[in-house]
């Protein structure tokens, strides 16, 4: 059994996508051990709470990074995470932390990475007027939204769009993306050379 830690900072959508697909058995072999916020009123606690799930809220205000990292990480390894889902923490990992779980901790990002790293992606990319957009899985690595990219799926930029439409759209593409490289890593069926993450061909 894989023991997936969440970490949130708002919203919970994707989180909520995860854990309806481990509920219907679509991310097999997996159960959600712990979901830690660094905001008490994130809505994504309540949603953690309706499902039964176990919450804790490790507050980042006034704290150094590391400090903070330290008491999450100690409960994500209190319940024996394997597996570190980031969906929608606002806050960057310090090296510390990303060593603790090598390969192991996994971030979505609404647009095609290496495009519009950081906040307000979806709006940056509207304004840019890129006509393709979407959503990055990728491992976390020290820099931010940088890790070798796991899943990615496009999105059309459509003439009648305005950034929120487009933000929606992108946002149903990553509750189907971040499943599916939750699956992919959990396999293990892969190699990654460099960036590149690359499947491995399995003999039938
Ligand atoms: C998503 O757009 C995700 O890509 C980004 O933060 C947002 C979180 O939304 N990292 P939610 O809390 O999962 O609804």
């Amino acid at each position: 059994m894989h023991n997936l830690g969440i970490l949130l900072s708002g919203r919970g959508s994707n989180f909520e996508a995860i854990a309806k697909n481990v509920a219907a058995g679509h991310i097999p072999n997996a159960c959600i051990a712990v979901v830690i916020s660094n905001k008490a009123e994130a809505g994504g606690l309540e949603i953690a709470q309706r499902l039964g799930l176990t919450t804790f809220v490790v507050p980042s205000k006034g704290k150094e990074r590391e400090q903070h990292d330290r008491e999450v990480v100690a409960l994500l390894k209190d319940h024996e995470v394997d597996l570190v889902c980031l969906a929608g923490y606002m806050r960057l990992l310090s090296p510390w932390f990303v060593q603790q779980f090598p390969h192991r901790i996994l971030n979505i990002h609404p647009s095609l990475l290496p495009a519009f790293p950081g906040l307000e992606a979806q709006q940056q990319a509207f304004a840019y007027g890129v006509k393709v957009a979407g959503c990055t899985v990728h491992f976390v690595d020290e820099e931010l939204d940088h890790g070798a990219i796991i899943v990615q799926k496009t999105v059309p930029v459509l003439d009648g769009d305005d950034e929120h439409t487009l933000a929606e759209r992108i946002l149903e593409q990553e509750h189907i993306a971040y499943s599916e490289a939750i699956n992919i890593v959990l396999e293990g069926n892969y190699d990654v050379a460099g960036r590149r993450l690359v499947r491995k061909v399995t003999a039938r």
